[in-house]
């Protein structure tokens, strides 16, 4: 069946279909020998010779869904000029063509999920869906009612206020220096967290993000992966498909028609949200990115903690963590 070329290279996992729309433009797509320009060009998998950079594009690439604990010092993206440690050097084992949804600053830690699934990485990272980020930010002194407060409604970053967020200290008390705020937004502008607690006076020490849509782990470690579970996929794809940016402070017009949205069933609002700026897609793994087979070991000694090793309450029954940096090993599943 003919399709448009960019939901082909998304749905066979090669990239997001806003990467692919890229892929396109760049001219690094061809469908039998002639390269496509068109964004609106359409081919049958099927029938047609479709590749990128040249390489075949295969309809049975198997979906895979890796939720991995970024830790600091490490970037979200598939190769760095700089030569510092990527997410995909953690990613041993895993042999699937997946790139991260959405990112993580290099300071931050916490939960980032890797997929080839193109369809659900751009519901989880579309503004007009909303998905919740939670987030524990340590931060200098004790914010106060007033500073939550700001933070719920919303701070003006680069002239645009962010969307309203839940704020709350998870260690109240006056004695202590250093707050824990827990923030859940659904944006994900640069460096949202970390300007928005700035702007209220209490810049952030170190930054985690501990849940995505419905999905935590709190048995994750710094440096492990584990396979989300088919559940797990299933809960964030109904989760973002339900969910609908909260409008603007001050949006009266827009807080009405959500009321009525929601009043009438309807799940999306009929306009899509206040634009918002879109978290950067991780480009492709390009033809000189290095492939996971020649990925330079880690500078980490090999793991000597078995996979197996987590608490049983919090282990998702048919997954296993693994360390990035351990030598070649078994696949996770
Ligand atoms: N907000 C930040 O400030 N940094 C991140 O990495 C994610 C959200």
């Amino acid at each position: 069946m003919e399709e448009r070329i960019q939901k082909i290279l998304s749905h066979a996992g090669v990239a997001s279909r806003r990467t692919a729309e890229t892929l396109i433009a760049d001219g690094r797509v061809t469908v039998n020998g002639h390269t496509v320009s068109e964004l609106g060009s359409k081919a049958d998998l099927a029938t047609d010779d479709i590749r990128v950079d040249g390489r075949r594009v295969k309809s049975d690439a198997r979906r895979r869904y890796v939720l991995l604990y970024k830790p600091r010092g490490v970037v979200t993206t598939l190769s760095d000029p700089q030569r510092r440690r990527t997410v995909m050097d953690l990613l041993r084992g895993v042999t699937e063509y997946v790139y991260p949804v959405g990112r993580l600053d290099y300071d931050t830690e916490g939960l980032l999920i890797l997929t080839n699934d193109g369809d659900l990485a751009a519901l989880l990272t579309h503004p007009r869906h909303g998905v919740e980020r939670t987030y524990e930010a340590h931060v200098a002194g004790m914010p106060d009612a007033d500073a939550l407060a700001r933070l719920r409604r919303g701070i003006p970053l680069d002239g645009r206020r962010t969307l309203p967020a839940q704020a709350e200290v998870l260690n109240p008390g006056h004695r202590e220096t250093e707050g824990v705020v827990r923030l859940v937004i659904t944006e994900g502008r640069n460096r949202q967290v970390r300007r928005m607690l700035e702007a209220v006076g209490h810049p952030v020490d170190r930054l985690v993000r501990t849940r995505i849509g419905p999905l935590s782990d709190h048995a994750l470690r710094p440096g492990y992966w584990r396979d989300i579970t088919p559940a797990e996929v299933a809960s964030l794809r109904r989760h973002a498909s339900r969910a609908v940016a909260p409008r603007p402070v001050g949006d009266a017009i827009g807080a009405a028609r959500e009321t009525a949205a929601r009043k009438s069933g309807r799940t999306k609002p009929r306009r899509p949200a206040t634009r918002t700026a879109r978290p950067a897609p991780a480009s492709p793994r390009s033809a000189s990115s290095r492939p996971p087979s020649s990925r330079p070991p880690s500078s980490r000694p090999p793991s000597s903690r078995p996979a197996s090793s987590r608490p049983p309450s919090s282990r998702p029954k048919p997954t296993r963590t693994t360390r990035g940096s351990a030598p070649p090993r078994r696949r996770s599943r």
